[in-house]
Order: structure tokens, then C-alpha cells, then sequence
């Protein structure tokens, strides 16, 4: 990894939590602060399917982009909103099947950055940048993308539950396709591909109450309906079985497990089989 224009003292806010250190705690991850575990146990009172949610996320991420190095044959991945390190990163998952797969992390939050450096230092194929998607021009302007990312290429976008983050009525970004259409309209050859998942919940009413307690804890935050979410991706082809619930995006029990549930969560797993109206949904799609 090379990033040096990036500062070396990075501020890690501690007054507020941050989606990544939230979702990085309900994946079994280390990096995480009081206020980032009291965010998701109020979360959990109000949608007790969120660790399932969020673990089934990362389940698909797995499944993704298996397929897109060892079927559709991609080599190059900018991952946005990567969110933390944690077991089975992307360019693990695709050195596995391809290992000159070269992949672009992409995260706002610094602590992404803090871990990412250490963790990928002796990877020449695999970098990390802070930056907003929302900013798409500093990500492609970055050396680092300039370095690792041809354009006359197929790419694999990766925009893994983050739709929700960009809301509409965002003067930066006005909600999820603003980011992508420049990247993946603009930019990306026929071939390309998108794997793209977010939060949503069929009841309106309640994704709005969802909305309103995350906004509260400082996350920015809109869930949708999955039909709002179909309305970003016209243009691009779904592969099969479509944009669905993650659990049923070719589910393969084999596939590596993820780290364990932290044990105050424990009590939520399994939510989601009878709670069935919030899901991550998502899948993966092609630019014809
Ligand atoms: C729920 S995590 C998802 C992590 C990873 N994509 C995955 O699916 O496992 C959301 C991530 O998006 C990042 N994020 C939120 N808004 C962003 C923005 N405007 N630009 C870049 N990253 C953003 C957060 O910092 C966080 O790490």
C-alpha cells in the first residue's frame, strides 16, 4: 500500500459513534468504543434484526465477490464505504481465486484508514483512502486509484450497505446514485459490474422510525423501501436471482464463517426468521 499524502495522526472521534466501529462490533470485531456499543443496544430496541442484518451483509460480501474473480473473471475492485478490517476482506476473498486482483478501499471514517495501513502494508495491490463518496472526483483523482485502477478495464464496484447512509435530501449527494454515476456510468467499460446492498424495511412507517433513531445517535441514515432502491439502478442488468434479501443471494451454507457474535448481542440472533420486514437488500448487477 502506498498513501502518503494521507495525515499521520488521525483523529478518531469518541462523542459520537460511527458506522464503522458500530458494525464492525456486530461482526465480532475488536475496534469499537462504549459509545459505538451503546448506539447498537438501543438500535436493538427498537430492530432486534440488526446483528443478523448486518452479518448477513458481510455473508454476501463473501459469496459477491467469489463470484465476480472466479466466474465473471473482474481484477480490479474499488470498495466503497469499506467499513474496518475484519476477517475475509475483499482483496483476501479475491487473492484467493485470482491473485493479481487489485482493490481500491474507499472509507470517510479515519479509523478505516488507522487500521487499513497497518493491516495492508506489505500489499502492493491493495490500498486505502479516506474520502467521501459523495466526492467521487477525489477518489478517482487519488494516485493510488490512478495507480491501481485502469478504466479500460472491467471494474467491480463494491457499494455494500451503504445506500442507506446518502440520503435524498443530502445537498452533497442527493442519495445513493449520485456516487455510482459517476464511477459506474461515466467511467466503467460495458463488463462492469456493481454488488450493492442497503438496509430496508417493506413498512414505511417503520423504516421511518428507523431513520429517525439512527439520525439521532448522529449516523446519517434513510431506509428505504426495496422498491425505492430498484429506482437507482435502472440501466444495469441484476444478475440472478435479482436484487433480493441477501440470505437468499445464492446462499452457500459452506461458505467461511464470519467472527463471532459479541456475547451482548447474542440474544438477537436468529431475529430475522421471524422478524421478516427490515433485510439488507441487495445483489449483483452488470453494465451491458
Ligand atoms: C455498514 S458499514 C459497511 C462496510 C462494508 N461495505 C460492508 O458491507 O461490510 C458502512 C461504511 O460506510 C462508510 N461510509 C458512510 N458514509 C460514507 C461516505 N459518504 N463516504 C465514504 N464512506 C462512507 C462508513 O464509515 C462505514 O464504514
Amino acid at each position: 500500500m502506498t498513501a502518503d499524502d494521507q495525515p499521520a495522526e488521525i483523529p478518531i472521534p469518541l462523542d459520537r459513534p460511527t458506522s464503522a466501529r458500530a458494525y464492525g462490533w456486530m461482526l465480532g470485531g475488536k475496534d469499537h468504543y462504549e459509545i459505538d456499543r451503546a448506539s447498537v443496544l438501543d438500535m436493538h430496541q427498537g430492530f432486534p434484526e440488526c446483528v443478523d442484518i448486518a452479518r448477513q451483509n458481510r455473508e454476501f460480501l463473501y459469496r459477491a465477490v467469489r463470484y465476480l474473480v472466479r466466474d465473471a473473471g473482474v481484477r480490479q475492485f474499488i470498495d466503497l464505504g469499506c467499513g474496518l478490517p475484519t476477517n475475509n476482506n475483499v482483496h483476501q476473498v479475491a487473492q484467493q481465486f485470482a491473485p493479481d486482483v487489485r482493490v481500491v478501499y474507499v472509507d470517510i471514517d479515519p479509523i478505516v484508514l488507522a487500521h487499513g495501513r497497518a493491516f495492508l502494508a506489505d500489499d502492493e495491490r491493495a490500498t486505502v483512502i479516506t474520502a467521501d463518496m459523495r466526492e467521487p472526483e477525489t477518489i478517482l483523482e487519488h494516485p493510488d486509484t490512478r495507480r491501481l485502477i485502469d478504466f479500460s478495464e472491467p471494474v467491480a464496484v463494491l457499494f455494500l450497505s451503504i445506500g442507506h447512509h446518502l440520503q435524498d435530501t443530502d445537498d452533497l449527494g442527493q442519495g445513493p446514485r449520485h456516487a455510482l454515476r459517476h464511477i459506474i456510468d461515466d467511467l466503467a467499460v460495458s463488463g462492469s459490474y456493481l454488488a450493492m446492498s442497503q438496509v430496508v424495511n417493506d413498512d414505511p412507517v417503520e423504516g421511518a422510525k428507523m431513520s429517525e433513531r439512527l439520525n439521532g445517535w448522529g449516523i446519517p441514515w434513510q431506509t428505504r423501501t426495496p422498491a425505492e432502491v430498484d429506482a437507482f439502478f435502472d440501466g444495469l442488468e441484476p444478475l440472478e436471482p435479482g436484487l433480493v434479501n441477501l440470505k437468499d443471494w445464492r446462499p452457500d451454507p459452506d461458505q467461511p464463517a464470519l467472527d463471532p457474535v459479541p456475547p451482548d448481542l447474542y440474544r438477537y440472533v436468529g431475529t430475522t426468521e421471524t422478524n421478516t420486514s427490515v433485510y439488507e437488500y441487495g445483489g449483483v448487477l452488470r453494465k451491458p
